[in-house]
């Protein structure tokens, strides 16, 4: 078993993949497997279309690269997801992925997945709405997927494309919650 990193933020070097680097690193050196997924690279994603057809199978019917991801997520031990704050919501490439887990879910909301699976959250902004991102994305992995939450790190950035790379306690924190997957 592995864990799944989510990358969404389209920019080079952004805080939120070196964070997330920082973290997948860390449980790397506790020997676990690390599988990334980055939504900004994947040409074939698609919206949820509504259709309701993953309920009868826990499976979304649409087969592009948003399947794979989820179907690694099936698999995985736990998650570590990301996203940059785009007018105090996720950007559009990680809302993609999440509607997307709704064929996580039976009719009667119970999970076609294993609960108990680890999630770590990384939110980044540039002057507000990081931690209320990051608080609102663990709470949906956790109510009504049943992650487990191993830790979240939000962050300010000012913009500052390297803010997260020179901010030792930034770093440090990852690595902690790296050793706990
Ligand atoms: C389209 C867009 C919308 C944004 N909206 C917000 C916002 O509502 N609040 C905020 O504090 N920063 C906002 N930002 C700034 C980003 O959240 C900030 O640059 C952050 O560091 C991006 O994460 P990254 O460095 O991981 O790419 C926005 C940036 C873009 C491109």
């Amino acid at each position: 078993m592995s864990i799944v990193a989510i990358l969404s933020s389209p920019r080079k070097g952004a805080n939120c993949d070196t964070i997330v680097n920082a973290i997948a690193d860390s449980a790397k050196a506790n020997g676990k497997d690390v599988k990334f997924f980055d939504l900004c690279k994947m040409e074939n994603k698609n919206g949820c279309k509504s259709c309701f057809g993953c309920k009868k199978s826990g499976n979304c019917v649409q087969k592009d690269d948003v399947r794979e991801l989820l179907e690694a997520i099936k698999s995985a031990e736990g998650v570590i997801v990301s996203a940059p704050v785009y007018f105090g919501q996720p950007c559009a490439q990680y809302r993609i992925f999440e509607d997307r887990m709704f064929s996580f879910l039976d009719p009667a909301f119970n999970l076609f997945i294993d609960k108990g699976k680890k999630v770590a959250v990384v939110t980044a902004a540039g002057s507000a709405g990081a931690q209320e991102l990051a608080d609102q994305i663990e709470g949906r992995f956790v109510n009504y997927f049943k992650f487990e939450p191993v830790g979240k790190i939000a962050v300010v950035t000012g913009n500052v494309p390297d803010y997260a790379a020179k901010n030792a306690d930034v770093l440090k924190a990852a690595d902690e919650i790296g050793k706990k997957f």
